[in-house]
């Protein structure tokens, strides 16, 4: 029988003399399991959920598609396992509800899981849903989105739950760089279960309800005997700001549902050229911006929001920062340059005076190579003193870190332009998108200096003991606080008016949509990580 409930042996006899009374009963049955599947956990659970100030599983699903178009599979879909007396207790669904639809009319598949169910667990056909879509969308090229709420491993079944796991682990990998992969964390995420959320590209946290750890409160208490809550130990503050396991957080279900909305309008469905979405725009591509001119200030060493700068040049001023509560001192985000995706880096001078450091240098390397996986062209705004230096730092490992975003940076074979607004001194130059790590276009505004280190440093060095400190600064700044030694060489393709920055970006960029770059051979690289 293909379901649970019980069949009865006059039944069974009516059946077979009335194939139109066989469909009718069906019919009854059907609705009966469906209804059984949309009502998850039963009401006084899906109260509780509420009660949290949480959605809903299917209330997720319902903000997050276009209005109708969700299809679900896989509703009635039940778990084997015969331990516990679980046999005995079923869910059509098994706490997960899996699917596709469309988000802002283009395909995305997603799962949501059910707390009200088992809590959320995943048990080894839990798991088999979920693996089932992340292929289908691997296939036919369609971003997944995961909505996780789960105590983890389902208890009652043991190693078939963590072989479960690992399918989905396998399946994330598998994806990686062939579609772009969102994992939303709505509530409880813990144990093992914080491994499938590590793996996709973005993860996005729900403030004051969802929470991420390895071991919980209790597990920490026996083994350090550190006190320490559930939020303070993993809840969305912690992750967006400290840890950097997390890209973003948002103030509850709603309003992250509307942002995931958001963030899928500028990503393509697949690493496939063609689905890079284009958005009709009123902005002008030659729109001249006369409020650069005045947005940086004339002294090197003011602080000033970098932020403002991306708002200006891009279409209508609109980004979707990704990390923003992390290190603050470099930008990452998508936005729009005449309606076409790109993805900008920016140094912000407003924190650490734009310094690049092992969290930057983390936060910028791993954007870039999501960009470049996705054919994203890359707008890099460069204001950069240098790297940080420290004893935290240089034990940190920058070496290694800062090596990332170098190595990010030149195998990038994407569309890339950079300009430098302000500044550009010594290591960080070549990192951020210089010329020689293959940039297709680089600029200057200029006011801008580049040079192997700021002017006192090095008079200290070239003139120790030298009475004409201020002589020897006021020469090097003269020969060095200006672009065009690198302007001459073709180490910057042009010194630009600031006001005239969209103009020549929208067109390089139009210009570059046409870039190919031959591929050299090899099975992959060796990022330092
Ligand atoms: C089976 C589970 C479950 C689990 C929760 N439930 N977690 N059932 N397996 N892992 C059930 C509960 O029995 C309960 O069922 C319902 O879900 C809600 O749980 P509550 O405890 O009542 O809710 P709450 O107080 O909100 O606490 C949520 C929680 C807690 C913090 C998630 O349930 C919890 O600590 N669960 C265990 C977490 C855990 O240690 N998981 C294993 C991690 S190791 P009823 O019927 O009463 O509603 C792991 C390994 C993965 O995941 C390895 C991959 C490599």
């Amino acid at each position: 029988r293909l379901f649970s409930s019980a069949v009865t042996s006059e039944d069974d006899e009516a059946d077979e003399k009335d194939p139109s009374m066989l469909k009718s009963k069906f019919k009854e049955r059907l609705q009966v399991e469906r209804t059984k599947s949309l009502l998850g956990g039963g009401q006084d659970r899906i109260d509780r959920q509420h009660a949290k100030g949480s959605l809903t599983a299917r209330e997720r699903l319902e903000i997050l598609f276009d209005e109708g178009t969700f299809q679900e599979l896989d509703a009635f879909k039940t778990h084997r396992c015969t331990e516990f007396n679980m046999e005995n207790i079923q869910f059509p669904g098994d706490g997960v509800i899996t699917g596709y639809g469309k988000v802002n009319d283009r395909y995305v598949y997603a799962f949501s899981q059910d707390f009200t169910v088992f809590g959320g667990s995943l048990s080894e056909t839990h798991a088999e849903k979920i693996v089932k879509i992340m292929e289908m969308a691997t296939r036919v090229g369609a971003p997944v989105i995961g909505l996780n709420d789960s105590g983890g491993a389902r208890i009652q079944e043991g190693v078939n739950s963590l072989a479960g796991y690992a399918d989905v682990f396998q399946a994330n990998v598998d994806a990686s760089g062939v579609i772009p992969q969102i994992s939303v964390v709505m509530g409880p995420c813990a144990g093992g279960a914080v491994y499938s959320p590590a793996m996709t590209d973005f993860i996005f946290m729900v403030e004051s309800t969802s929470y991420r750890f390895v071991t919980g409160p209790d597990v920490v208490k026996t083994v350090t005997n550190e006190d320490v809550t559930k939020e303070d130990l993993g809840g969305s503050k912690v992750h967006v700001s400290k840890s950097g396991v997390a890209h973003g957080r948002f103030g509850n279900d709603i309003a992250t549902m509307k942002a995931m909305r958001r963030l899928l309008d500028f990503l393509p469905s697949s690493n496939d050229k063609s689905t890079l979405p284009i958005k009709e725009t009123s902005d002008p591509p030659d729109r001249l911006v006369p409020e650069l001119e005045r947005l940086v200030p004339d002294d090197p060493n003011s602080p000033y929001d970098m932020k403002n700068i991306i708002r200006q040049i891009v279409d209508h001023g609109d980004i979707f920062e990704i990390m923003p509560e992390m290190a603050q001192n470099i930008v990452t985000g998508f936005a729009r340059m005449e309606g076409h995706t790109v993805g900008i880096v920016a140094n912000n001078p407003l924190t650490l005076a734009g310094c690049l450091d092992i969290n930057a240098s983390n936060k910028a390397a791993r954007f870039v190579r999501f960009c470049d996986a996705f054919n994203i062209p890359l707008v890099t705004l460069v204001d950069v003193p240098g790297f940080l230096p420290g004893t935290e730092q240089e034990f940190g490992g920058i070496i290694r870190h800062g090596a990332k975003l170098l190595f990010a940076y030149a195998e990038a074979t994407v569309p890339k332009v950079t300009v430098i607004t302000r500044k550009s001194y010594g290591g960080a130059y070549d990192v951020m998108a210089s010329k020689h790590l293959r940039v297709d276009c680089n600029y200057a505004w200029p006011g801008t200096e580049i040079a192997v280190m700021g002017a006192k440093g090095a008079v200290n060095i070239l003139y120790r003991g030298d009475n004409n400190v201020e002589q020897h600064i006021s020469e090097y700044n003269e020969k060095f606080a200006n672009p065009m030694i690198a302007a001459q060489r073709g180490f910057v393709d042009d010194i630009i008016d600031p006001q005239d920055t969209r103009r020549i970006l929208c067109n390089d960029l139009r210009l570059l949509r046409t870039k190919t770059m031959p591929e050299i051979k090899k099975k992959h690289s060796n990022i330092p990580l």
